[in-house]
């Protein structure tokens, strides 16, 4: 039996063995959300293979339960290629999130903004993403299923769907491109000036490689950012991990209430 496998029965004997419709990722200082549902947490430290998402300001336990009437799996934490150097360090959780029976997965961040009009506390839907780092988590995949197209990754129909949420629940949403900065320390005013002229929106250390393995899954993918500073150079504002923890909340307010409103109305 594959390792995903052993774990996805090993979830299913605690958690029951009913699909979930789509697992959440959460980011840095958003770990709360995982309290929000209704069902069986799971340490990670419990399933084998796990990423130990030392991070601090993550909640590291895998909660499979009800969101909105959606049976749903929450990652509470992630781990992040910086920790350890490897960009494929969430694919045992995604393969899981696919054996559990997941159509997809929404994955949340925290985020530095490029765009003077997207100021901390705001949240950004990431329309598609720019592979700053280089990395890439399929390297190495010895089948011709690495080759995965990217066009379009950032699923449109779910897109629609959360900007529907956020114009439900009169959440200002904005939608911008999201850069992939490998971390841990933060970049540079010159990088920052440099992500601009390529077209970004918006900087952070996760993600892009998630949305890399959700698509070689075959699963469908969104994500969202809560910007917690402007980015370097941008502002007076001191950038530090303190500081994007303090700033998390700020926006994961109105994250929820999309998220919650996407989940009602998927139907
Ligand atoms: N840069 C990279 N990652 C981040 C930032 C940033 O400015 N803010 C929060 N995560």
């Amino acid at each position: 039996m594959s390792k995903s496998a052993e774990l996805v029965s090993l979830i299913q004997s605690r958690a029951g063995a009913e699909p979930v419709r789509l697992g959440l990722v959460l980011g840095s200082g958003l770990g709360h959300l995982a309290e929000a549902v209704e069902g069986v947490a799971i340490p990670y430290e419990d399933l084998p293979g796990f990423p130990h998402a030392g991070v601090s300001g993550h909640n590291p336990k895998l909660v499979i339960g009800s969101l909105e009437g959606q049976r749903v799996a929450v990652f509470g934490g992630r781990a992040h290629y910086y920790e350890k150097g490897d960009p494929a360090v969430m694919r045992l959780p995604l393969e899981v999130l696919k054996g559990l029976g997941a159509e997809g997965v929404i994955l949340t961040n925290a985020a530095g903004s490029l765009r003077p009009d997207m100021p901390t506390g705001s949240i950004m839907c990431l329309s598609d993403h720019i592979n700053f780092s280089g990395l890439n988590p399929l390297i190495g995949e010895p089948t011709d299923a690495c080759f995965v197209p990217m066009t379009d990754a950032h699923d449109p129909e779910w897109r629609a769907a959360l900007v529907a949420s956020a114009a439900g629940e009169g959440v200002s949403m904005a939608q911008g491109i999201y850069a992939w900065y490998s971390g841990p320390s933060f970049e540079t005013p010159a990088e920052i000036r440099a992500l601009k002229i390529l077209g970004a929106d918006a900087v952070g250390m996760s993600t892009v490689p998630e949305v890399i393995l959700a698509r070689f899954l075959k699963m469908r993918v969104s994500a969202i950012s809560t910007i917690t500073n402007m980015a370097a150079g941008m502002s007076a504002e001191k950038i530090s991990h303190e500081h994007t923890k303090a700033m998390a909340p700020l926006g994961a307010a109105k994250l929820e209430k999309v998220l919650r409103r996407f989940l009602r109305d998927m139907g």
